[in-house]
């Protein structure tokens, strides 16, 4: 696996994107009627009772297996070429953090030809491949199209209590680049976003947290998954239909300060949010060289009202609890270590 004589410090980022998102559930029906009927995925049925949807020519994007976790277990992530795999893989072995690779049951599931793993923040197992299995059956969806490509299937986006090792280690192993910030003062908690990119999407990694609470109140290790739309038309008629058929909506239709995205958030089935979004900023190659991050001083320009209870409020109801015992956040020190722009 590994080259003799490899450069490891040339970057990678740009070769990076967002491939799929494992997910384990027993909620199985209710992910169907989600991802198919309500926000307008492809839906294919998988062994052992798994969904696989697709948004695009590949064989899945989100992977549901049967199990009691109820969040999202794993985040691949599709490398371009070797010589890029194989620095990845120098990076995390050389500090001492197993890389494993998957099994031929596992890549198969995945739709990808082999994949490898090592750990990551939060308890979520990375996963990188470099060749993604494609479909030739017709894409059967309510949506007509899904922005993927250079930029990947969509973002991630963590609440962490130790968000500068988490920005160490994207920054460690895919030369994640920082886009800008959100600094929001809500309810006298000041909620600080970093919003990374490892290629043309504006994000596929935002983090945050509360400054000066070490709190994380959501129980899902993901906060949000994001997924673009091709069309405006598209995204509202999810949202139309996610309301329709009874799926709880957490923040009406709005638009983001810094990748200006208009978008929606649900609840899935395994409570994390799905936000469905519409086009936001693409940093081109133009784009890249001069790009300097800003802080915004809040998420959005408008919309995006609460339906029932937020993140925030969520901090304001736990502010109180703050003496409660806490388990450590699941962190990767070894790969952490990654300098600060
Ligand atoms: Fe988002």
């Amino acid at each position: 696996m590994r080259t003799p004589g490899l450069t490891r410090d040339r970057s990678v980022f740009g070769a990076v994107h967002l491939g799929y998102v494992v997910v384990q559930s027993n909620r199985i029906a209710e992910w169907r009627r989600f991802g198919a009927d309500a926000i307008g995925m492809h839906v294919d049925d998988a062994e052992d009772g798994a969904l696989r949807f697709r948004l695009d020519d590949r064989a899945a994007r989100f992977i549901i297996g049967r199990g009691p976790a109820e969040d999202v277990t794993a985040l691949g992530w599709q490398v371009d070429d070797h010589e890029t795999f194989d620095r990845i893989v120098a990076r995390v072995a050389d500090r001492g953090v197993p890389v494993v690779e998957g099994g031929a049951h596992e890549a198969a599931l995945r739709g990808v030809e082999r994949l490898w793993r090592f750990a990551g923040p939060k308890g979520i197992a990375q996963e990188i491949f470099t060749v993604p299995v494609t479909m030739p059956e017709p894409l059967r969806m309510l949506s007509s199209g899904w922005v993927t490509g250079e930029a990947g299937m969509g973002h991630v986006a963590i609440l962490s209590r130790e968000p500068d090792a988490m920005r160490g280690y994207y920054h460690t192993v895919f030369d994640s680049r920082l886009t800008d910030y959100v600094d929001e003062n809500i309810s006298g908690l000041k909620m600080k976003i970093r919003f990374l990119r490892v290629n043309e999407r504006h994000h596929s990694i935002a983090i945050a947290n509360i400054r000066g609470i070490k709190l994380d109140p959501i129980r899902t290790s993901v906060q949000h998954i994001n997924i673009q739309s091709t069309t405006l038309d598209d995204m509202l008629a999810a949202f139309e239909r996610v309301t329709d058929l009874g799926f709880r909506m957490q923040w009406s239709v709005g638009q983001h300060t810094n990748d200006r995205e208009l978008s929606f958030y649900c609840r899935t089935p395994s409570d994390f949010e799905l936000e469905v979004g519409w086009n936001p900023v693409v940093i081109g190659p133009e784009c890249e060289s001069t790009w300097e991050p800003a802080t915004y001083p809040s998420i959005s320009i408008w919309g995006h009202t609460p339906v029932g209870e937020t993140v925030l409020d969520k901090f304001v109801r736990f502010r109180q609890a703050l003496r409660a015992a806490a388990e450590p956040e699941i962190t990767v020190p070894e790969l952490q270590t990654g300098p600060r722009r």
